[in-house]
């Protein structure tokens, strides 16, 4: 949708009601969670998830997460089983997304999942969210509140720089706490990490008594992993540099000191809520990123994985 501008709404109950109200209408709004902030519409109708494809400029083969308020409206949308709860007992609300076979007689758009049988869904703890989801009654699709292959969006001013003017509104509640997407894990039918995220996935694993299984054992998934390029800043990114490159910047992490720092104790969650706003910063920049190496223990595993499609060749977007 074509809009002069986008309506910038706090986190106020009365504005938080003028998006619902909005949702219900069939538009697209901006909301913040606990990982991102995510661009939802009525995930039961077809026109307003075509209208978050258009404002991303999103593939239409990539499905969407579809967010409710609580386990209880999970389970009349999927098949729900022990692998399920116990996942959602330990994880919801929270940083988790799972995908589940669709129960039949379910109302979600064919467009929130292009078409696969399953459905990601999530239920995010962001009290901004919960309050949203809990008054909209219905599923709300929500991919991150970036144009398509850009850099994910923890502000509504980062929501801003993508979409203003194609969006109905964004609900400002300051900046996401953990700063990176949501882990997703296929119960479809063993556990497989389809995307590292906000929960480590040795925490995952700990709570199954299991490992979880990895996608390249399955086929025909649509998940971030099948587009290489993502999350990518305008300017060349490399990584494990201890240095600029000539005309460059270095994106600090722990010791390793650069124009700015991930975070200069080597703390992971500190690092995991900087990375896309530091991206954001320096892409403005327009000068070659070079990336301090990060651990790969702990949520270093899903930044080098957010960095590594920064990164990637762009032929693919
Ligand atoms: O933290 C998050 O997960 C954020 C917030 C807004 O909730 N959302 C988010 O959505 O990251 P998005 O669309 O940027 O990434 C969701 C990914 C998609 O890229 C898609 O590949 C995968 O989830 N996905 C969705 N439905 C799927 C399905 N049925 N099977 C496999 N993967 C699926
Ligand atoms: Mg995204």
């Amino acid at each position: 949708m074509n809009r002069e501008t986008t309506l910038q709404l706090s986190a106020a109950p009365q504005d938080v009601a003028r998006a619902v109200d909005l949702v219900l209408a069939g538009e697209q709004v901006a909301f913040p969670t606990e990982t991102v902030y995510g661009l939802g519409a009525d995930a039961t109708n077809g026109a307003a998830i075509a209208g978050i494809y258009a404002a991303k400029g999103r593939p239409s083969f990539n499905p969407l997460i579809a967010h409710v308020a609580d386990s209880a409206a999970a389970a009349r949308l999927v098949q729900w089983g022990d692998m399920a709860q116990c996942l959602a007992d330990a994880f919801w609300p929270g940083p988790l997304t799972l995908v589940l076979p669709l129960r039949s007689g379910h109302p979600v758009a064919s467009l929130v999942t292009a078409g696969l049988p399953t459905l990601a869904i999530r239920v995010p703890a962001h009290p901004t969210a919960r309050a949203l989801l809990a008054k909209v009654e219905r599923p709300v699709a929500a991919p991150s509140a970036n144009p398509s292959g850009q850099i994910s969006p923890t502000t509504a001013a980062h929501v801003l720089e993508g979409l203003n003017g194609k969006i109905a509104a964004v609900l400002d509640d300051g900046p996401c706490h953990i700063g990176l997407e949501s882990t997703i894990i296929g119960l479809d039918p063993i556990p497989t990490l389809l995307r590292p995220g906000g929960i480590p996935t040795e925490t995952v694993e700990q709570v199954l008594g299991q490992p979880l299984a990895t996608p390249r054992a399955l086929s025909g998934i649509t998940a971030p992993g099948q587009l290489t390029s993502h999350y990518a800043p305008s300017a060349p990114v490399t990584l494990n540099q201890t240095e600029p490159a000539p005309g460059g910047v270095l994106l600090g992490f722990g010791d390793t000191n650069g124009i700015i720092n991930l975070s200069c104790t080597g703390d992971l969650g500190e690092a995991a809520a900087n990375l896309f706003d530091h991206l954001h910063r320096l892409n403005a920049m327009a000068r070659p990123i070079a990336v301090a190496p990060i651990p790969e223990n702990g949520l270093g595993a899903a930044i080098n994985d957010r960095l590594r499609r920064a990164a990637a060749d762009r032929g693919d977007r």
